[in-house]
């Protein structure tokens, strides 16, 4: 059997040198770049932040020797994100785009191009694009680890073996839809409710809220569930329900105890979860279960809460393709 080869198709020169690297994006793509930067410190370890776009274009720009951007943008027009980059590249700072389209000004702006091919997407709420990044990214990162022999065969094997799943986990996913249907249904009912998870999973809690309020015009909002003590805990209720996404190894069991501290303040608690689910019995009232997996498990997760959005917006009769007050690409200040 060949070994498994990782190319995202980017001339391997623009990140040999780079000692920490700056993903910086908007909205989605920022989650997408949340999630990017986990897979690129755990496999490639290289040290890695992700910032929102506009707040780096008021920072001042440091001397910082190794530091290679990576711009993430579904549209590859978004205003503030062309701008930071600008402002970086005046610098010298290399930059990496990895974006939906091609020949976009992010693309014309940046060294070199990972284009993430998911097709157009029609519909304001960014949805199969973030499945896209977060693969790309996950993909470059595995390139950069077996570049840099930041990790042994086995592992490279077992998470390209994960990699050539993922359409399968995703059609799962999809077949999971009716029971995120009746779990979307009753979140659409709270005025407010709250998204959790750690790790990784922050930021797919983060992303989950944005798709929540974004379509249904409820108030919904992401946390690092073990933030909730420093100061969310003040909003719990039996009116604001928190959706747990719920890992099947590493972390779970503090997920697990985050749970039980919100259903003693009276908070309904809902669980996407993988694994097993024997340890939720007398702390959910409701759950979803879905695959799990290094690579497929926050894309799973993020499809999940996309569904949960989906229906809850259709329940409350929105408009999910063209939701108010809102335009696909932000191209103005
Ligand atoms: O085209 P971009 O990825 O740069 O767009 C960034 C955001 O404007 C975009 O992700 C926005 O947050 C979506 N409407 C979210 O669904």
């Amino acid at each position: 059997v060949d070994p498994v080869q990782f190319e995202t198709g980017i001339d391997a020169a623009l990140l040999a040198g780079a000692t920490r690297l700056r993903l910086v994006a908007c909205g989605t793509s920022y989650h997408a770049a949340l999630m990017g930067r986990h897979f690129l410190e755990h496999w490639a370890r290289i040290p890695t932040e992700a910032v929102i776009a506009s707040e780096l274009r008021e920072r001042p720009l440091l001397d910082e020797p190794g530091l290679t951007y990576i711009g993430v943008s579904q549209s590859g027009e978004t205003l503030d994100t062309l701008e930071a980059l600008r402002h970086v590249h005046k610098q010298g700072f290399p930059i990496l785009a990895v974006t939906n389209v091609q020949g976009s000004s992010l693309t014309r702006l940046a060294d070199e191009t990972i284009l993430t091919r998911v097709g157009p997407e029609v519909g304001v709420a960014a949805t199969k694009t973030l499945l896209g990044q977060v693969t790309t990214l996950a993909i470059l990162a595995l390139e950069l680890a077996q570049a840099r022999k930041t990790l042994d065969e086995p592992t490279l094997e077992r998470l390209a073996h994960e990699l050539r799943r993922l359409p399968r986990v995703l059609e799962e996913t999809l077949g999971r839809e009716q029971e995120l249907g009746v779990m979307a249904r009753q979140l659409a009912q709270a005025e407010d409710l709250f998204f959790l998870g750690r790790g990784v999973h922050v930021a797919t809690a983060y992303e989950a809220a944005l798709k929540f309020k974004e379509i249904t015009y409820n108030h919904a909002e992401g946390f690092g569930s073990a933030e909730l003590k420093h100061g969310p805990f003040a909003l719990l209720s039996p009116e604001t329900p928190c959706v747990f996404f719920v890992p099947a190894g590493e972390g779970r069991q503090k997920v697990l105890g985050n749970m039980v501290e919100v259903a003693a303040r009276n908070a309904k608690v809902y669980a996407i979860v993988q694994g097993e689910t024997a340890d939720l019995e007398g702390i959910v009232d409701g759950y979803v279960k879905v695959a799990g997996g290094d690579v497929v498990g926050p894309l799973a997760m993020s499809l999940a809460g996309q569904l949960l959005a989906y229906h809850a917006a259709v329940g409350l009769d929105r408009s999910v393709d063209m939701p108010r007050n809102l335009a696909k690409s932000v191209t103005v200040e």
